[in-house]
């Protein structure tokens, strides 16, 4: 029952201390409506303004290539210790519990694949991505291929568009065009076309001068870990993108492929959050890999 008969007067104003006007914690998103926030604050931790997201889409443009051909085995024991989930509908619908309760960032485009022509893609129904109650979606970008550009530039248009109704943050996925160089005048090129089309998220490459790439994108940007690296290799390429102000890694093959991945993801963590140098978190990744291996490991029937 509301207190009608008895309705006490407020007291508690507070005349004295004035309301915050503090900004948001993330670059480029002070803007945002609240949901949007509020998904942007799942994904990135608010203590450290960064994220340690795990990418197992791999499967969607290459099959049951090497690390996810159980995703059951090798990604669900991984989850425990990533802010963040990148995958394809299916393989989330399939195999990862609901029960996770980590934010997921959705892989929202589809097309072809390693078989033909990459990047012939189309975009997912964002109410889809609402139904799955993604945190982001990813869209991949392929700037200076000539071929795909045109067509994966609206495809990110389109889903900042669709994204924008329900409050969903895009993340801009930087696919290297065929004859580009991977140097930073590309990437900071590539980046910047996804944010000035209204990525909330980039997704991209550490290279030489990252700092550049960084300084002149106006939002947060992630860096992919690309082909499997020796793990202190690995840890090097996180830290020097972490210091050149990358917001986070969304890492999947130097992680799910590492001779031990929780161990490996743990360590990555320790870059992201905690800017461990790479040879103190190597030293972690490999106490925590000597610790699990004296564990019990029930054999598979
Ligand atoms: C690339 O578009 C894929 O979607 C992967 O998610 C991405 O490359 C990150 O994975 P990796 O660290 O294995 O490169």
């Amino acid at each position: 029952m509301a207190d009608l008969d008895d309705l006490r007067e407020g007291s508690r104003f507070g005349e004295e201390i004035a309301q915050s006007t503090d900004g948001f914690f993330m670059k480029g998103c002070n803007n945002m409506d609240w949901g949007m926030k509020d998904r942007m604050s799942r994904i990135f931790n608010p203590r450290t303004g960064r994220s340690v997201m795990l990418a197992f889409d791999h499967g969607f443009i290459m099959g049951p290539t090497s690390g996810v051909e159980r995703i059951d085995l090798s990604i669900v024991p991984l989850i425990e210790h990533a802010d963040c989930l990148m995958c394809a509908r299916g393989i989330l619908r399939s195999l990862v519990p609901p029960t996770s309760r980590k934010p997921v960032c959705l892989r929202s485009d589809a097309g072809s694949t390693i078989l033909t022509e990459l990047n012939n893609n189309v975009i997912i129904d964002v109410q889809d991505a609402v139904r799955l109650n993604a945190s982001a979606m990813a869209v991949m970008v392929a700037v200076g291929d000539a071929a795909t550009e045109a067509l994966t530039i609206a495809n990110l248009y389109n889903a900042v568009d669709a994204g924008q109704a329900f409050g969903i943050p895009v993340m801009g996925v930087t696919a290297v065009g065929k004859d580009m160089t991977r140097d930073a005048r590309y990437f900071g090129l590539a980046a910047r076309v996804c944010a000035e089309n209204g990525s909330s998220i980039v997704k991209t490459y550490y290279t030489e001068g990252f700092e550049k790439v960084v300084a002149c994108c106006p939002v947060p940007i992630v860096i992919a870990g690309g082909r499997k690296l020796p793990e202190l290799e690995a840890l090097e390429l996180a830290y020097q993108a972490i210091q050149c102000g990358a917001a986070g890694v969304d890492m999947g093959r130097n992680v799910f492929q590492s001779e031990a991945p929780a161990a490996m993801i743990q360590a990555v963590g320790g870059v992201v959050h905690n800017d461990m140098k790479p040879a103190e978190a190597y030293e972690m990744y490999n106490d925590l890999r000597a610790s699990s291996q004296s564990c019990f490991q029930p054999q598979p029937k």
